[in-house]
This record gives C-alpha cells, sequence and structure tokens, in this order.
C-alpha cells in the first residue's frame, strides 16, 4: 500500500474514532431546522432553549431529560424529532418547519449514544445492545416501535 494511502486510512481512522461532535455534527442540522425558534436569531428563545450555544445547552441537558447521554431513547430532545407531527411537542411544530431527515434522526441518535459529545465534554456511551443501528427502524419516514420488538418504545417524557 502506498504511504499516500496509508496516510489517509490513518487519518480516516481518528477521524471516527473520535466520534460525533455537537459544534461539528449536530448544529448544522439544527441551524436549518431549528434556530428559526431555539437560538439568538429568534425574536422570543422558545421553550427557554438555545441550540446555538454550547453552554446553554449542554446545562439544559438535565432539565427535562433534553439530552440523557448514553440513552438516546430516554432523551426528550430525541422524541419530539420523532413524535407524529400532529402531536403536541413534534419539533419543529406542525406546519413551521421542515422535518429531520432520517438520516439527521439517525445522527441525533448516534452523537446521544456516543455519550452526547458538546463543548469538550462527553457522557458516558450507550450500551452496545441499544446502539441506534440496530434498534432505529423507520418506515415512510416515521419512526417505528413495538412492531419490531426490539425497537425503542418512543414515549413523550412529561416534563418536571
Ligand atoms: C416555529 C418554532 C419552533 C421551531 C422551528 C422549533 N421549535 Fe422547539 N419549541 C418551540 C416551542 C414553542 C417550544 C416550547 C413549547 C413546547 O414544548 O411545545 C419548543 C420546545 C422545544 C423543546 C423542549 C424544551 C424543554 O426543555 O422542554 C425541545 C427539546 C425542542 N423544542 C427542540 C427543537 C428542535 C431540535 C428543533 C429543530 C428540529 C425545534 N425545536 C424547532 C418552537 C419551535
Amino acid at each position: 500500500m502506498s504511504p499516500i494511502k496509508i496516510a489517509f486510512l490513518l487519518f480516516a481512522l481518528s477521524f471516527t474514532a473520535n466520534g460525533l461532535d455537537y459544534r461539528q455534527d449536530i448544529m448544522p442540522i439544527f441551524k436549518e431546522k431549528c434556530y428559526d425558534c431555539h437560538s439568538s436569531k429568534a425574536k422570543k428563545v422558545k421553550g427557554g432553549l438555545r441550540l446555538d450555544d454550547e453552554k446553554h445547552f449542554s446545562k439544559r441537558f438535565s432539565k427535562n431529560e433534553v439530552v440523557v447521554p448514553g440513552d438516546w431513547d430516554a432523551s426528550y430532545l430525541f422524541v419530539t424529532l420523532v413524535m407524529p407531527r400532529h402531536e403536541k411537542g413534534a419539533m419543529p411544530p406542525k406546519n413551521k418547519g421542515e422535518s429531520l431527515t432520517e438520516k439527521e434522526i439517525r445522527t441525533v441518535a448516534e452523537w446521544i449514544h456516543e455519550g452526547a459529545k458538546i463543548d469538550g465534554e462527553k457522557g458516558k456511551l450507550g450500551p452496545a445492545n441499544w446502539h441506534p443501528d440496530r434498534l432505529l427502524k423507520f418506515k415512510d419516514g416515521r419512526v417505528m416501535t413495538e412492531q419490531f420488538g426490539e425497537a425503542p418504545k418512543v414515549k413523550k417524557l412529561e416534563p418536571k
């Protein structure tokens, strides 16, 4: 193998080993679909939640279990993304912008599973048998639940 190929492989490896990072991988998704209401750009920040400010957002993780690092299925943020669009609490709200694509939802779940790395901090890794790639199944753009047996039970958590 040529040295260039080896160098490239090492680069690719270090990239995957590093995992998903909020600023690099998640923010661009939210920027497009959430910032109208959840950033400094919003007239009034909705739900008091800013997704464009890593410090503010990471502090909010524990409130209402918005993000539970290592447990995407229990993270309210994830739940809002996969709820049926007509339900209250679905994000973005009905008729207020485009839903995340299946790929984007998977990326968010994966990021939470890896410990929700944000602002250099990372929580614990989720259990291997709960890896979103194994469990997250979609049909017609909607996440499936009980039908798939092992698939997660997506539930709306009541704010505490
Ligand atoms: C058109 C405005 C609007 C857009 C766009 C929007 N949201 Fe919201 N969001 C709201 C409102 C209003 C609330 C507070 C009321 C509620 O919970 O229904 C809220 C609340 C939330 C909460 C709950 C916060 C808490 O602590 O209870 C989360 C999580 C959330 N949004 C995530 C998102 C994400 C992620 C996106 C982008 C995919 C998004 N929102 C896009 C209006 C919006």
